[in-house]
């Protein structure tokens, strides 16, 4: 096609995912060199952002094993389950059968390392907050045919917002300090992984591509497809960087979204983009995909970037207010945004199964249901189910910390045939009940509704007073 005839342009930016555009849509007072840049910037995009059933069909080489055992998968775990009401690091929450999202991910690798008769090692990113934690726990795998390591990541001082000092009396982290304390956000993997000396040493062990994700993306398992794409690059040049996006839903509009800058893959998150701009930036027309957090990263690229201080990634203020009412900010970096540092980086569009996030309880709800099987430590939705949505849950403010959610829950409901759930209020649900099609259950302030046991609600709005 020549890209002189407007109309071309049109359809093509009609049929083409424009996420990676931060140019304007194209309107008739475009001009003709308006118009090339965006069709060269569409024909880049394709380039640069490739479905995921286009990597799939590929497919596998004849021995899967000598390309498992180059990989080394990473699980970011620094963080804390305060906002699900729980103490200690979130990896330790049970998520499914009272298994924790640590013992599920332990699973998944040690299935991959007997199916396959491989040596795939785990490695733990472990914040000041987790460490201690989370290796009180890691005896329970030890035997378990999973070599697991861990290493920390740095603690930065929070700083007092007005003089701009460290509120850090001096670098202890006890007493009156353990509030000026920080982990720097998950961009701190670089420097603390290169730092610890694990990195050469899984490099001296012949390991190539690290796998990092969330330890809370319960969808974030190993990709076969993805790995061969890497180790086996189409035109003989390795991709340095994977970044795997999916399509935006009005759910995750606050995820960061990549963009293409100077031939670089950029990543932009919401922290960055100036307040007139964020309705835009939302926008699930706009901008269609977003960052999964799910990365695949050359070991040697790293060593080599590292060691030049060439991983530029843009820096997150994050303001806080501590317990005590002083206001603090601190510096974060974020683990994707360093794509545009890495030689020929790519985004794979992968499907939403792969972005299966806990971050509240009405999250927990769905990966606890039926709605999902488990197996070998893997999610995957249901046959039974006819869509394959996952059903919008909000549960209120008494169902926020773990602890009482599962109080209020006999047993979890069937939720096969749910589209929408919303409860708010002083609600109890007792055994074996079913929800189906558009729930919404609110007992106001002072009443309360007991589900009794066995109830199947469908289509239905229940409200005022009902106790058993
Ligand atoms: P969060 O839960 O804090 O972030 O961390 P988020 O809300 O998903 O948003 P993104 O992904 O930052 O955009 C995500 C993962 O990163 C770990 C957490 O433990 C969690 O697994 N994390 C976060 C660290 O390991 N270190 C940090 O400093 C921050």
């Amino acid at each position: 096609a020549t890209w002189d005839s407007f109309s071309i342009i049109q359809e093509f930016e009609k049929s083409m995912p424009r996420e990676c555009l931060l140019l304007p849509k194209t309107h008739p007072k475009i001009s003709r060199t308006g118009r090339s840049t965006v069709a060269a910037a569409i024909q880049i995009h394709n380039a640069k952002i490739q479905p995921y059933e286009k990597i799939k069909a590929r497919g596998l080489p004849d021995s899967i094993a000598s390309v498992l055992n180059k990989l080394v998968v990473v699980k970011l775990n620094g963080g804390l389950g305060t906002s699900m009401g729980c103490k200690g690091p979130k990896s330790l929450i049970g998520v499914r059968n009272e298994n924790t999202f640590l013992d599920l991910t332990v699973q998944q690798i040690e299935h991959l390392n007997k199916t396959y008769n491989t040596d795939v090692p785990l490695v733990l990113m472990n914040s000041f907050n987790t460490d201690e934690d989370t290796k009180k726990i890691l005896q329970k795998y030890s035997h378990s045919r999973v070599k697991i390591y861990t290493f920390n990541q740095s603690r930065y001082p929070r700083i007092n917002k007005e003089s701009l000092l460290p509120v850090a009396k001096d670098v202890s982290y006890s007493g009156e300090n353990t509030e000026a304390w920080y982990p720097p956000g998950h961009g701190d993997i670089y420097a603390s992984f290169y730092n610890s000396g694990l990195l050469d040493s899984l490099i001296g062990d012949g390991k190539e591509y690290l796998f990092v994700s969330n330890i809370d993306n319960l969808g974030a398992t190993v990709d076969l497809y993805i790995l061969n794409h890497l180790m086996n690059a189409p035109n003989g040049k390795r991709c340095e960087f994977v970044m795997e996006v999916t399509n935006k839903t009005r759910a995750d509009v606050k995820g960061g979204t990549l963009t293409q800058y100077e031939n670089k893959l950029r990543l932009v998150e919401i922290a960055q983009v100036p307040k007139p701009h964020v309705d835009e930036f939302k926008s699930v027309s706009k901008f269609k995909i977003f960052n999964t957090n799910n990365l695949w990263i050359s070991l040697s690229a790293i060593k080599r970037l590292q060691e030049r201080n060439a991983i530029d990634m843009e820096i997150i203020v994050n303001p806080k207010t501590l317990y005590g009412g002083l206001n603090v900010i601190q510096l974060e970096t974020a683990v994707g945004a360093a794509i545009k540092s890495f030689e020929n980086s790519m985004g794979i569009k992968v499907p939403r199964s792969r972005f299966l996030p806990v971050k509240t309880t009405s999250d927990l709800l769905l990966v606890m249901s039926n709605l999902y099987s488990l197996n070998a430590g893997s999610l995957t939705m249901s046959e039974k189910r006819e869509f394959p949505t996952v059903p919008l849950v909000k549960l209120g403010s008494s169902f926020t910390k773990v602890q009482d959610y599962l109080r209020r829950f006999e047993n979890i409901p069937d939720m096969l045939e749910l589209d929408h759930l919303t409860v708010s209020g002083d609600v109890t649900f007792g055994k074996n009940v079913s929800l189906k099609g558009t729930v919404i259950i609110i007992a106001n302030h002072g009443d309360r509704i007991d589900i009794p046991p066995g109830a199947v609600l469908e289509n239905k709005i229940v409200s005022g007073n009902l106790r058993i």
